[in-house]
């Protein structure tokens, strides 16, 4: 049988935390209460885990006087039994959104009360139990430009500064942390993240760091020196740095030849991290190929994970295996 994690002890779990740093997965309620292999795998393996949707504002918010928590209620529960921490994931998105606030048509003075309420609610139930927030994701488009999303549109740019200093006052032990895709090498969109942030720290912004997601392709993924550069830049405007997403989506079958290419991947990026001291966290969106969000958004994609669809390590688990070994 393939080389099964665990049995000598050799987990990425346990090599990340002899580091000092945090090795995640996105979860989901359903395969965590429904599947043993599933948690098993993941206390095994991790000491973060993120909620992949049970904290986004449509499933905790359903309806305007109404807070739902069970899902969101049950991920915490496991992470606290397992010594593991939480990120949460996220206050502030223009997806997931429940259908009384998109269509309620609500003024500017409306919505200011009903986001502070909604921050205030989430993050204060988790007060102590949630170590990062996601306060805002995805504010910025591809090209860097403000996303006209919803937020923006009623609120305007303020409402980034606003729910940071809202999730401050709702836990002033979490960390804060702006979360956005495409940004981790340089260009355009890096720029853009780094202007967004530094000009939030020159406001006097409660904000704590940068998630970037990573969330790549095989055949396109950042150069590891500019994810060095942009990670280097953030930290000199003293802000910390979390991997939160990362995949490495393949198109059609993944070949041994793919599955090593993808290994690289993981490992060039992890390395980058390892290498920079504010790097804290390194997390994954899911570790199973049998639940991930690739194939249902990316047709003709998969495989985008460390695990494959039966819970065995892939190439790209023991590349990560030995970041964590090399110092
Ligand atoms: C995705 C989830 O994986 C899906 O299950 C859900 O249907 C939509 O959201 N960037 C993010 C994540 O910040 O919240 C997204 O998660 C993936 C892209």
């Amino acid at each position: 049988m393939l080389n099964r994690p665990g049995q000598t002890g050799e987990t990425l779990r346990s090599f990340a935390q002899a580091r000092g740093r945090y090795i995640g997965a996105a979860v989901a309620p359903g395969p965590l209460l429904g599947e043993p292999v599933y948690a098993e795998t993941l206390a095994r393996e991790f000491n973060m885990l993120t909620p992949e949707n049970a904290l986004k504002f449509g499933r905790t918010h359903p309806s305007r006087d109404r807070y739902t928590f069970q899902d969101a209620d049950a991920i915490v529960a496991f992470a606290q039994a397992n010594g593991m921490v939480v990120r949460g994931h996220t206050l502030v998105w223009h997806e997931v959104l429940p259908r009384w606030l998109t269509a309620g048509a609500f003024t500017r003075d409306e919505l200011l009360p009903i986001l502070h309420e909604h921050i205030t609610t989430v993050v204060g139930r988790y007060r102590g139990q949630i170590s990062a927030w996601d306060v805002v994701n995805e504010a910025l488009g591809s090209d860097g430009a403000w996303r006209n999303t919803f937020w923006y549109k009623t609120i305007g740019p303020e409402y980034v500064d606003l729910a940071f200093r809202w999730a401050r006052e709702a836990d002033p032990q979490a960390r804060l942390f702006y979360n956005d895709y495409g940004g981790e090498g340089m260009g355009r969109k890096s720029d853009a993240i780094y202007e967004l942030v530094q000009g939030m720290r020159r406001r006097g912004v409660p904000i704590d760091g940068v998630g970037l997601q990573m969330h790549v392709r095989l055949d396109a993924s950042p150069e590891p020196a500019e994810v060095a550069a942009s990670l280097q830049r953030l930290a000199a405007l003293g802000l910390a740095v979390h991997i939160t997403e990362m995949d490495v989506r393949i198109q059609g079958p993944a070949t041994e030849e793919k599955l090593t290419r993808q290994a690289s991947i993981y490992r060039d990026m992890l390395r980058v991290c390892l290498a920079a001291e504010n790097c804290g966290a390194f997390v994954f969106w899911g570790f199973t190929d049998r639940h991930s969000w690739i194939p249902r958004y990316f047709p003709g994609w998969g495989a985008a994970l460390p695990f494959d669809e039966a819970y065995r390590p892939k190439p790209a688990y023991r590349a990560l295996i030995e970041a964590l070994k090399t110092p």
